[in-house]
C-alpha cells in the first residue's frame, strides 16, 4: 500500500533496467554464471513503474517473478543483452545496469556433451562484451547512466575507477563481505557515488535501497538541468 501512494515524480521518463546473472554456455548441459539474484534489479524496475516511469527490464535467469506493467525482455548470456540493452537504449532517459555480466565466456561452445575422460580438463575463455561501457561511450545528451559495482576489496577505490573508465553520472557499490549486503540477501548496503559526492546507504531492503537510489538520480537530473 505504501509502495501504492508513492509519488508519481518518474512519469514520462523512460527506463532501462537490467538485473539478475548472464549463462553463458559450455556444451548442451552446461553453462557458466554467478550467484546473482536479480532482487536489486527488480526492486529497482518495481520502484520506477511504481513511481510512474515508462520500464523495461532486461533479465537474465532468475527465480523471480516480473513485476507488473513493465515491459520484460528476457536474456540468457551476455551477448544477448548486450543485443536487447543496445536496441532499446538510444531512447531512454534514465539506465540502471544492475546485472552481473558475465566477465568471460567459453570461446568456443562444444554442440555435443563434453565427456568426461581421466585426464585434467581446462576451458578456454574469451572476453565479453562490457555493455555498460558500450553505453557510456554512446551517451546522448541527458540520459543518465547508472552502474553497480561488486567488490570484496578496495570497493570505493575500485568503484570510483569504473564510474570514470565507463563514463558514468553514478555508481552504487557494494561490498560482497559487508554483513546484510550482496546476492543473496534480501537487505543490501549501498554506497552511491558521482563524480563529486559519495553517500553511504544504512542497512536496508533492496526494495528501500531502489528508492533511495532512485531519489539521488532524480536530484542529479534535476541538478544537471
Ligand atoms: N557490466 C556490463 N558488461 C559486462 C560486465 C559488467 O555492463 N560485460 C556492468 C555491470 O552490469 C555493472 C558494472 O558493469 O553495472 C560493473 O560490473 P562489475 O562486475 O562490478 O565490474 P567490471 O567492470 O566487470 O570489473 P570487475 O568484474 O573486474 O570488477
Ligand atoms: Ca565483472
Amino acid at each position: 500500500l505504501k509502495a501504492c501512494a508513492c509519488k508519481k515524480d518518474m512519469k514520462g521518463l523512460k527506463v532501462l533496467v537490467t538485473a539478475g546473472p548472464t549463462q553463458e554456455a559450455v556444451d548442451p548441459v552446461r553453462f557458466l554464471t554467478n550467484h546473482s539474484s536479480g532482487r536489486m534489479g527488480y526492486s529497482i524496475a518495481k520502484a520506477c513503474m511504481l513511481r510512474g516511469a515508462d520500464v523495461t527490464l532486461v533479465t537474465g535467469p532468475t527465480r523471480l517473478t516480473a513485476p507488473i506493467a513493465v515491459n520484460v525482455i528476457p536474456v540468457i548470456s551476455a551477448r544477448d543483452m548486450f543485443e536487447a540493452v543496445t536496441s532499446h537504449s538510444p531512447d531512454m532517459d534514465i539506465i540502471i545496469k544492475a546485472a552481473a555480466v558475465a566477465d568471460y565466456r567459453p570461446a568456443k561452445v562444444s554442440e555435443e556433451k563434453v565427456k568426461k575422460s581421466d585426464d585434467n580438463a581446462s576451458l578456454v575463455l574469451e572476453r565479453t562484451d562490457d555493455i555498460l561501457r558500450y553505453l557510456g561511450e554512446h551517451k546522448r545528451p541527458g540520459q543518465f547512466l547508472c552502474g553497480f559495482s561488486m567488490e570484496t576489496e578496495h570497493m570505493l577505490e575500485n568503484s570510483k575507477k569504473k564510474l570514470e573508465k565507463k563514463h558514468l553520472d553514478m555508481i552504487a557499490a557494494n561490498n560482497l563481505k559487508v554483513p546484510g549486503a550482496g546476492f543473496e540477501t534480501s537487505t543490501n548496503v549501498i554506497t552511491i557515488i558521482t563524480p563529486d559526492s559519495v553517500r553511504e546507504l544504512e542497512l536496508m531492503s533492496k526494495e528501500d535501497a531502489a528508492f533511495c537510489l532512485l531519489d539521488e538520480i532524480l536530484a542529479r537530473r534535476s541538478r544537471a538541468k
